[in-house]
């Protein structure tokens, strides 16, 4: 279960618009303890592109959606930035390239 999905099971709000395609970075946590940001598996290129949309992007920010549940990350905590972009509600209109 990713962490997007654990979020959505327990009512927290982390949007999740593009439901965990790599499209947005409405699901962007911090993960608040260095120690379990890296024991996650390095962020794919996609993920990154989306991060650096992000607002209050962190040295420990993450796509909620891409990190998955694993005994190793027991204990892990998770803030929420204090705000998401949406493109899609903020008025950004998709180009074709
Ligand atoms: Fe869109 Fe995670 S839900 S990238």
């Amino acid at each position: 279960m990713s962490m997007l999905e654990a979020a959505h099971e327990n009512d927290v709000e982390l949007e999740g618009a593009c439901e965990g395609s790599l499209a947005c970075s409405t699901c962007h946590v911090i993960v608040t303890d260095v120690n379990y940001y890296n024991k996650l598996e390095d962020p794919v290129d996609e993920e990154n592109d989306m991060l650096d949309l992000a607002f209050g992007l962190t040295e420990t920010s993450r796509l909620g959606c891409q990190v998955i549940a694993s005994p190793e990350l027991d204990g892990i905590r998770l803030a929420l930035p204090a705000a998401t972009r949406n493109f899609a509600v903020d008025g950004h209109v998709a180009k074709s390239h």
